[in-house]
């Protein structure tokens, strides 16, 4: 059985594949929408849109990876842990946060000191107070060329630093940015049995803002999988 693909790892194939051609981590996106692919309401709502049996694979789904990132404002709406609390894990994924002028708060979940690497990832207009206090506590403060970190940057960064896989788990911002750059690999997508329906929800990809249908983006679903009274959506970015 150790031998055997885990279906909540990247594609071990595909995986290879990737990580023959580049420098940069396997990039897979997760989300936890409504039927209307909304991830949070107007007012940044989102707990909890899918139910216990969606969220308990999701952090399965954490564990088969180095690093879980997402962007600043999910951490300052959400403050969310980070963490795969599973009893056999062995190495935590690192923790990731895209923030250009290092906004978190020293005290964000995120940055909790349990032993397991926590990053953040700055424009080059970082307040080097801030980034000095954040190195005083452990974190690593990665410092890209631009004002705000981009992909082509960030992404090398985070594979030179040990990272070969990484779950992207939003927001809208930080996902559409990888994906209109062509850098999303795969989607864990979890649909709940709901709506929001309002335009100012975010979606889960954020504003593509695609104008020909021949410019979508595509992607290859997996067969689509019943978890309690939600569905996961699995596919990958062609
Ligand atoms: N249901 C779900 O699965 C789920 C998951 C996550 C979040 N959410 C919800 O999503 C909402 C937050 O999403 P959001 O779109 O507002 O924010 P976000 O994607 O979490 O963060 C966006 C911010 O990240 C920073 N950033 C740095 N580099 C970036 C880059 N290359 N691309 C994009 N952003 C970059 C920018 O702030 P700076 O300029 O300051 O760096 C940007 O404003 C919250 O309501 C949260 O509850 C839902």
């Amino acid at each position: 059985m150790a031998n055997q693909p885990s279906p909540l790892t990247p594609d071990s194939g595909r995986l290879r594949r990737k990580l023959e051609r580049g420098n940069r981590p396997y990039v897979t996106l997760k989300a936890a929408s409504t039927l209307d692919g909304r991830i949070a309401t107007r007012s940044g709502a989102s707990k909890w849109i899918t139910g216990p049996d969606a969220r308990g694979h999701a952090h399965r789904l954490r564990a088969g990876h180095d690093g879980i990132l997402v962007g600043i404002e999910t951490v300052i709406v959400d403050d969310p842990r980070l963490t795969a609390r599973l009893p056999d894990r062995v190495e935590s994924p690192a923790r990731v946060v895209l923030d250009s002028k290092a906004r978190i708060r020293p005290d964000a979940r995120m940055l909790a000191e349990d032993g397991v690497r926590r990053m953040v990832v700055t424009g080059n207009a970082v307040p080097e107070r801030r980034a000095a206090a954040l190195r005083l506590r452990g974190v690593e403060v990665l410092t890209c060329s631009t004002a705000r970190p981009e992909p082509a940057e960030y992404l090398p960064m985070l594979r030179a630093a040990g990272l070969a896989t990484l779950l992207v788990e939003g927001g809208a911002r930080v996902h559409e940015n990888l994906i209109a750059h062509g850098e999303a690999d795969e989607l864990f997508l979890y649909v709940a049995p709901s709506l929001i329906g309002d335009h100012a929800a975010p979606g889960w990809c954020g504003q593509l803002g695609v104008e020909r249908l021949e410019d979508s983006p595509r992607l290859a679903f997996e067969p689509p999988q019943a978890i309690g009274e939600d569905i996961l959506l699995h596919a990958f970015f062609q």
